[in-house]
């Protein structure tokens, strides 16, 4: 039964494709950039955050061609990882387009990390560690924000991670969240120790773990300036960036070298090139990346992110029919022709202008 399953996803994938070792079968990185030069040359960098179910290879895709630098794969559980190659088939997928491309691992383990980073270093730019992540399965494996707690232990799986993969130019970044006891200088602290042990970048997401139960807690920018303020490596500013002028807004507020984003990236791919929603001709041009497609999961994956990128334009109860579709192309082409006749017009000028600016 698995056999089968795990064949077909291999037989109809058109991008990556995972040999029996467990490698990808696209070319390896010839030669590593070093996305530290990008954040040198530009102010903010654009970063398209992980995002478990979402930021697969085809939307990192969609996203760098609308002015994303740097795009991070979801979050994958290390040890799952290195041990199940039917796991590595199902959660990593790169391609040749799939340039400037951070892997993000959860896991506590400084051996299992640094054996996955292995597998997918000829393939990426850099690993990313999730010490955010603050769901309850995370908890219970003490993997995401758990690890907030234990900056040794963190300083421990860098310092494994550098030995293990000495290339200067291959990025090892952690996000995190801010302190859950409210401490900010706990935070603080943490960043500048991690920064002793020669991390290339900090990503904060700007809540505390609790916000998970405390809906509607505010993004703390000014512990991310303090952060910003207290180490020397780019410090990456994440939450509640929904357009450029935001990013903007963030970057001059808080002074950090980079901006990402996750849930504005998944109602509006195009967010970074300006635009305020997604252009039907780039809805068009995410479903034609399915094309030929035959796989039932992959035409799931295009569908739940129209379903995000339809909102501006139709109504929740349009929306809830959408969510209901069977997930072939013409059901779901269909109905947004039924509900959006000018689905098929171009770009408008202003549309160009901004794509081509
Ligand atoms: C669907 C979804 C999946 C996510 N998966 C991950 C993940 O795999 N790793 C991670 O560090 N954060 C994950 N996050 C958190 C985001 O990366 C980000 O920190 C958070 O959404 C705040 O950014 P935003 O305000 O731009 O959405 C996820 C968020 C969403 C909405």
């Amino acid at each position: 039964m698995v056999k089968t399953s795990t064949a077909n996803l291999v037989k109809n994938r058109q991008y990556f494709s995972v040999n029996i070792k467990g490698a990808p079968t696209v070319a390896p990185v010839s030669e590593h950039i070093d996305l530290l030069d990008i954040f040198a040359e530009k102010k903010p960098v654009l970063i398209c955050a992980p995002m478990v179910e979402y930021s697969r290879v085809r939307f990192r895709n969609l996203v760098r061609r609308y002015g994303c630098d740097i795009a991070y794969s979801p979050m994958i559980i290390a040890e799952d990882f290195r041990d199940n190659r039917i796991q590595r088939i199902a959660e990593w997928e790169t391609n040749e387009e799939d340039r400037n491309m951070i892997v993000q691992f959860g896991t506590r383990d400084p051996v299992a990390y640094a054996d996955a980073a292995e597998i997918v270093y000829p393939y990426s730019n850099g690993v990313d560690l999730n010490c955010g992540c603050p769901q309850k399965w995370a908890l219970r494996r003490k993997v995401g924000c758990c690890l907030l707690k234990s900056p040794e232990l963190l300083q421990d799986m860098i310092r494994q991670l550098h030995n293990r993969l000495p290339d200067p130019k291959y990025s090892k970044s952690i996000k995190i969240r801010l302190d859950a006891g409210g401490d900010m200088r706990r935070t603080v602290d943490l960043c500048q120790k991690v920064e002793a042990t020669g991390i290339s970048w900090i990503a904060v997401h700007g809540r505390k773990p609790d916000a998970i139960v405390l809906k509607d807690q505010p993004v703390d920018y000014e512990t991310i300036k303090l952060i910003k303020d207290s180490v020397r490596v780019p410090v990456v500013a994440n939450g509640d960036a929904f357009n450029l002028a935001d990013c903007h807004r963030i970057a001059a507020e808080t002074g950090v070298d980079g901006i990402m984003a996750a849930r504005g990236l998944l109602r509006n791919p195009t967010m970074f090139a300006g635009f305020d929603k997604t252009p039907f001709s780039v809805m068009r041009e995410w479903i034609a990346m399915f094309e030929g497609d035959t796989d039932y999961l992959a035409w799931t994956e295009c569908h739940h992110h129209l379903l995000r990128m339809l909102q501006p334009y139709i109504s929740k109860e349009e929306l809830g029919e959408f969510s209901g579709l069977l997930k072939h192309k013409e059901t779901i082409v269909d109905f947004i022709k039924t509900k959006l006749p000018d689905f098929d017009t171009e770009f408008t000028q202003e549309e160009k202008g901004l794509v081509e600016g």
